[in-house]
């Protein structure tokens, strides 16, 4: 597996690779575990030459957030990513993926989904942070020249608004979602779970108890979406609560009675160290 670091050394490689292999892609920030080898295990099944990036994109961190205290943890990642059998990690600098301006003046040329996309759960309290996402997942497709793409269901609303990129802006890329990967006690596997403390740890998997609540109360035939996020929100009252929601799967507008597949998606800080968590369940 080769380590790669220039965009240039990406493209010699790719050039040769891209004449007779498909190429896959896994965009990750790194701090990898075993929601992200899920990702890259089911891409090295399914292509023959996977490139799986480590990039913490400055330009999807918001001032107050966590971009400088974000794991980094290179060496593991590429163990990991040898052992799954990848081909490519691509790790660039910030100074190599952007121009200086970007350092300069904070601004760069911006991939940026529709208001409607943005307006509401992680979008409404992370001001700009999915034009980061598209910005940086567009220079990476670019760059890897692939065919197939993987991103985890955890992340929903990016899932959805990179699905929606790739139709609006005609990528000839084919999205495709993984399971959410879970720890034994439910709570589902993040990079961020490193910052929680022992208190904090103990109560993170109430976020996915409370999903699980409503969706056994959906199976028994309760539609209203108020009632099951009540019931979702009783799991939560040590948490400060950014979201709890109901939206159809197909177009992420939020919906009274669930009459169409619909996604619950949770977010919350933690009490102690007030890290935020996300997690979702299907209805
Ligand atoms: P990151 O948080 O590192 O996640 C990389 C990919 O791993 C995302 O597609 C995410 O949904 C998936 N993932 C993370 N935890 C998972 C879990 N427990 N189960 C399944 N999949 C999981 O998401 C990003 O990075 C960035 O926004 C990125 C797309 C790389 C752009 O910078």
């Amino acid at each position: 597996m080769k380590v790669i670091c220039k965009k240039n050394e990406l493209k010699e490689i790719i050039s040769e690779a891209k004449k007779t292999k498909n190429i896959a892609l896994v965009p990750t920030m790194g701090a990898l575990h075993k929601g992200h080898k899920s990702l890259i295990d089911r891409a090295v099944k399914e292509n023959d030459f996977t490139i799986v990036s480590v990039f913490v994109n400055p330009t999807q961190f918001g001032p107050n957030e966590d971009y400088d205290k974000y794991p980094r943890t290179l060496e593991d990642d590429i163990k990991l990513c040898t052992l799954a059998g990848a081909d490519v990690v691509f790790a660039p600098s910030p100074k190599e993926m952007y121009d200086d301006i970007y350092f300069e003046e904070k601004e760069t040329t911006l991939v940026c989904p529709p208001y409607k996309y943005v307006n509401k759960l992680c979008g409404k309290s992370r001001p700009g942070h999915f034009d980061g996402v598209c910005t940086v997942v567009s220079k990476l497709f670019n760059l890897s020249k692939c065919k197939r793409a993987y991103f985890g269901k955890k992340d929903a609303q990016q899932l959805f608004i990179i699905k929606k990129m790739v139709s609006e802006l005609d990528f000839d890329i084919e999205i495709v979602p993984v399971d959410i990967v879970r720890e034994d006690d439910g709570l589902a596997t993040s990079s961020r779970n490193t910052y929680l403390s022992d208190s904090d740890r103990k109560i993170a998997p109430n976020i996915y108890r409370g999903l699980n609540k409503a969706k056994e109360l959906y199976n028994k035939g309760i539609k209203e979406s108020q009632t099951l996020i009540d019931a979702s929100m009783s799991y939560l009252e040590e948490f400060d609560v950014d979201y709890v929601e109901i939206v159809s799967i197909d177009d992420f507008e939020k919906i009274d009675i669930i009459d169409k597949k619909a996604l619950m998606l949770v977010a919350a800080k933690t009490p102690d160290k007030k890290v935020r968590l996300i997690d979702n369940i299907e209805l």
